[in-house]
C-alpha cells in the first residue's frame, strides 16, 4: 500500500486579461494507506484543484505529490477518480460501464464477467447490470461510478463531492455504503464535501480548507468513521462529541466566510 506525500504544492492559474489566481499556496501533508481523508471548505478554496493534481489532471505550478515514492505527473491506474455525476458512459449499459478499464486493459468478457457480478453486488445493484444508464436513480447511478471506479482497482479513490446531487435519505445511504467499503477494501479515500457532517461522519481525518490563497485550515484526526462502521449514523450524529466537533468546525467556517465577505468581495 502506498503512502502519499503532498510537499509544499502551488497551483496559480493565469487569467487573461485579469489577476493571477493562487488556488492553492504550500500545501504540504502526508496520508498514510488507507485513510479517508475529507476535504471541506468554502466555494474556491481549491479542493477540486487538490484533487485533479492528485490525479495527475494538472500539474502543480510548484511542489511535488508522490504516492508510494514515485513522482506523480500524469493520470494513473493507481489513481481512480469519483465525480459528483455525470460520468458515465451513458451509451454503455451498467455491466459495460464498470467492465469499461479492465476491458481497456485487455481483459476478456469471461475475466470481467465475474468481477463486475462481484462489484455490482458489493455496491448493492446484483442484478442491475443490464440496464441502462439513464434506467437508474441518481444514486445507483453514484454506486455504478463507484464500481467502475473499483473496477480498476486503484490504491486512491478521489471522489469530489461524490455525494452532492442526491437527496438527504440516499445519501446517508452512500455515506454507509462508502464507510463500507473503505473497510472492506482497505484503499485510501480522499473525499470531498461541502456538508461538514459528511466530513465528520466520513473523515478519519478532515482538512478544513481556507481559499485565498487555498490552503489547508485545520487538521483533524477524527474516531467517527471508526465508531461509523459499528454504530447508527443517526445515533452516531446525535451524539455529544460529534455535536461538538460539528459546532467547532461551523463556527471556523463561519469565522472564514466572514473574513471573505469583509474583503469586499
Ligand atoms: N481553469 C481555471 N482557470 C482559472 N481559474 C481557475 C481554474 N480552475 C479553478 N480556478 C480558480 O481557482 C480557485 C480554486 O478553484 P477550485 O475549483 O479548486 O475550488 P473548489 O474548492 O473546488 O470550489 P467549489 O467548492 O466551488 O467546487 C477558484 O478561485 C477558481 O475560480
Ligand atoms: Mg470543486
Amino acid at each position: 500500500m502506498k503512502e502519499l506525500k503532498v510537499s509544499s504544492v502551488g497551483m496559480v492559474y493565469n487569467v487573461p486579461k485579469s489577476d493571477d489566481v493562487i488556488a492553492l499556496n504550500d500545501v504540504s501533508f502526508e496520508l498514510e494507506a488507507g485513510r479517508l481523508l475529507t476535504l471541506l471548505g468554502p466555494s474556491g478554496c481549491g479542493k477540486t484543484t487538490l484533487l485533479n493534481i492528485l490525479a495527475g489532471f494538472l500539474a502543480p505550478t510548484s511542489g511535488t505529490v508522490e504516492l508510494g515514492g514515485q513522482q506523480i505527473t500524469k493520470p494513473g491506474p493507481d489513481r481512480g477518480m469519483v465525480f459528483q455525476q455525470g460520468a458515465l458512459f451513458e451509451w454503455l449499459s451498467v455491466e459495460q460501464n464498470i467492465a469499461f478499464g479492465p476491458k481497456m486493459n485487455g481483459a476478456s468478457k469471461s475475466e470481467t464477467k465475474p468481477m463486475v457480478e462481484e462489484l455490482l453486488h458489493t455496491v448493492g445493484l446484483a442484478g442491475f447490470g443490464d440496464k441502462q444508464i439513464y434506467e437508474l436513480s441518481g444514486g445507483m447511478q453514484q454506486r455504478v461510478a463507484l464500481a467502475r471506479c473499483l473496477a480498476n482497482d486503484p490504491d486512491v479513490i478521489l471522489m469530489d463531492e461524490p455525494l452532492g446531487a442526491l437527496d438527504a435519505l440516499t445519501r446517508e445511504k452512500m455515506q454507509g455504503l462508502i464507510l463500507k467499503l473503505w473497510q472492506e477494501t482497505g484503499k485510501t479515500v480522499i473525499l470531498v464535501t461541502h456538508s461538514v457532517e459528511e466530513a465528520l461522519y466520513l473523515g478519519d481525518r478532515l482538512f478544513v480548507m481556507a481559499p485565498r490563497p487555498g490552503r489547508i485550515e485545520r487538521d483533524y484526526n477524527l474516531p467517527f468513521a471508526e465508531i461509523g462502521l459499528k454504530v447508527e449514523p443517526r445515533e452516531l450524529k446525535a451524539s455529544p462529541d460529534f455535536i461538538e466537533r460539528r459546532e467547532e468546525i461551523l463556527s471556523l467556517i463561519w469565522e472564514m466566510e466572514e473574513q471573505i465577505m469583509g474583503h469586499g468581495s
